[in-house]
């Protein structure tokens, strides 16, 4: 199956907001995550079928600092404290792969922030 992109401008935003400035993003933006604990990004999947897939999270971390995130599906934790680490600036946009499993039909993705600094930018989610 075609890997899909899904912008996070697009998606559920709490505690951060949808911006334009730093350059090499997709679509019109990506998320500047609220510097706190707890605020996320969430998307809606369709699978056509149940299974183990790839979820890719394409970030930008200007920081030495790592980033870490909770990413559930579902409500389910799938990864714990995944880290983001530093990309070299905000204009460089990383690429990490986790795998989770997804059910047929709708789906929900959420990557939360779990220290007080917050996410990293983050520009998308391809699964
Ligand atoms: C800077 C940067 C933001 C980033 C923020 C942070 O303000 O411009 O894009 O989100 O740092 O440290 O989280
Ligand atoms: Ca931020």
């Amino acid at each position: 199956v075609a890997a899909v992109t899904h912008e996070a401008e697009s998606a559920t935003v709490s505690r951060g907001l949808v911006e334009s400035n730093h350059a090499g993003f997709t679509g019109s933006g990506f998320v500047n995550y609220d510097n706190v604990s707890g605020s996320y990004v969430q998307w809606t999947v369709d699978a056509a079928q149940a299974g183990r897939v790839g979820l890719k999270l394409r970030f930008a971390n200007g920081t030495a600092s790592s980033r870490p995130m909770d990413i559930t599906v579902n409500g389910a934790l799938a990864a714990d404290d995944r880290a983001f680490p530093g990309t070299g600036a905000w204009t460089s946009w990383s690429t990490t792969t986790l795998t989770a499993d997804l059910k047929a039909g709708t789906n929900t993705i959420r990557a939360t922030a779990v220290q007080s600094a917050g996410g990293p930018n983050v520009d998308h989610l391809t699964v």
